[in-house]
């Protein structure tokens, strides 16, 4: 008898997810195109595990698995899934699985969906979360692909190694067809870029605008945790603050430069929201936000031009930073709105089906927005027999949106007038206040376009799918 399943790429997270699978019982082999890097695995992390086979040519890894054969990638996403995946062909048998793993574009999922399903290879695309230790211990798992073979060959696997919530629900869930899981995935990293910059603003608030030291943040960041912000990345926040440089024994943080990198997955998310033209300007910001500070360069230069900063005065410091929690809890609030609204109008588009509560509670735990905050939002589409039109609006976050505008508003107005840049704390209120205002400035707009275009417009007093043309040249 053969191994179970499959994993090739033993990079930390392959080597992290094949260990995690055989924690739970399941035969694995393992696979690395440096074979080398398969030997370290085996002499270390893998040592004495019965579970775990290693194979140092393909073809013994793929005759080392039984049929149908299961294989995760857990390699680079780009053109190396489609090298993995074809060099994998000539081994393969027709009803073969491939599962690929890791951060792929959604569109190249479908393509290989369709291309290896013509070669008889049955192509998955599995959104995984939860960084290393997720992989280890539990990730929050987002496959798409054929329905039916996930329910007969993949879910009793994926869902035991996924994460679990309090009450045993695994945080695994088959998303969809075509890319579908690697979309949702996509929108996960999106609202992680928004959480990350939504807080890194807070830091900055209470630094510059209230004076505080790493210490007092930590503590401010802890106990936000223990209430609704209760979350892994607000978790990860009051930690870091606490952490100390080995080199110079003063707190990391004051000495790690503020350039953020990236991947890619957040821009792809701003470029979706874009392309089905909404409103998401909490992630769409938080992309802009890391642009911004990779050019330091060029802000060290701009800064020197520019060296004075607006006097802000706050007086009442301690309300200013309850104000700055419920400033953070809103503008949260609004990004999940965004994210959510997205995932609705792509599984419109795409014919996807997508079961949004679902969605929130396979991110509960495991993923990197594990958050208390993903409960309720499986509570208000569960409320609402998922028809939300905006998270905004639901009965779970109304309220609390009322109670908290006045002091978000004084957190902006504040920042604003001091010159800190808070772009998605900003933005999201800002969103906020266009998504709730009856009237906007649009009924100028379109006079505009329809002066220099003839683009038509509608009329408030005529049924709305009639369009109207002004002939403003004769009259001007
Ligand atoms: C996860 C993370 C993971 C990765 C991000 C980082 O869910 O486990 O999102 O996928 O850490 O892609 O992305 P950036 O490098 O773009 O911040």
């Amino acid at each position: 008898m053969g191994n179970y399943v499959g994993v090739i790429g033993m990079g930390v997270m392959g080597q992290s997810l094949a260990l995690n699978i055989a924690n739970h019982g399941y035969a694995v082999s393992v696979y690395n195109r440096h074979g080398q890097v398969t030997k370290d695995f085996m002499d270390t992390r893998a040592k004495g595990h019965d579970n775990i086979t290693a194979a140092y040519e393909l073809k013994d890894f793929v005759a080392s698995l039984d049929a149908p054969r299961k294989v995760i990638l857990m390699v680079k996403a780009g053109p190396v899934v489609d090298a993995v995946t074809d060099s994998l062909l000539p081994y393969l048998e027709k009803g073969d699985i491939v599962i690929d793993a890791g951060n792929s574009y959604f569109e190249d999922t479908k393509r290989r969906m369709e291309h290896y399903e013509e070669l008889g290879v049955n192509f998955f695309g599995m959104g995984v979360s939860g960084g290393e230790k997720g992989a280890l211990l539990g990730p929050s798992i987002m496959p798409s692909g054929d329905r039916d073979l996930y329910d007969r060959h993949l879910r009793t696997l994926l869902t035991d190694i996924s994460a679990h919530t309090e009450d045993g629900s695994p945080c695994c869930d088959y998303i969809g067809p075509e890319g579908s899981g690697q979309y949702v995935k996509m929108v996960h990293n999106g609202i992680e870029y928004g959480d990350i910059q939504i807080i890194d603003e807070a830091y900055f608030i209470m630094k510059h605008m209230l004076g505080m030291t790493n210490a007092q943040m930590a503590d401010t960041f802890e106990e936000w945790n223990n209430g609704r912000l209760d979350s892994f990345l607000v978790e990860i926040t009051y930690k870091i603050l606490r952490e100390k440089d080995p080199e110079t024994g003063d707190d990391l943080i004051d000495h790690i430069l503020d350039e953020a990198g990236q991947k890619g997955t957040g821009m792809w998310t701003a470029i979706e929201g874009l392309k089905m033209y909404l409103a998401i300007p909490t992630m769409a910001e938080a992309v802009f936000a890391r642009n911004l500070s990779a050019v330091k360069g060029e802000r060290v230069i701009a800064a020197g031009h520019f060296p004075e900063r607006p006097h802000c005065d706050v007086q009442d410091k301690r309300g200013l930073l309850e104000n700055l929690e419920q400033a953070v809890y809103a503008s949260k609030i609004m990004s999940y709105a965004q994210g959510f609204q997205l995932l609705a109008k792509a599984s419109d588009e795409y014919g996807w089906d997508l079961k949004l509560g679902d969605i929130a509670l396979l991110w509960r735990e495991g993923c990197i927005i594990r958050a208390k905050f993903l409960g309720r939002i499986k509570a208000a589409y569960d409320d609402s027999q998922g028809k939300v039109q905006n998270l905004m609006l639901t009965d779970e976050f109304m309220e609390e949106i009322r109670v908290a505008v006045a002091g978000w508003r004084r957190v902006v107005a504040k920042a604003i007038e001091a010159g800190l840049y808070v772009p998605t704390i900003a933005n999201s209120l800002l969103y906020f206040d266009g998504y709730t205002s009856e009237k906007l400035p649009a009924n100028l707009c379109q006079a505009q376009r329809d002066w220099f275009g003839a683009h038509t417009f509608r009329r408030d007093d005529q049924p709305h799918d009639l369009s109207f043309h002004h002939p403003w040249e004769e009259l001007g």
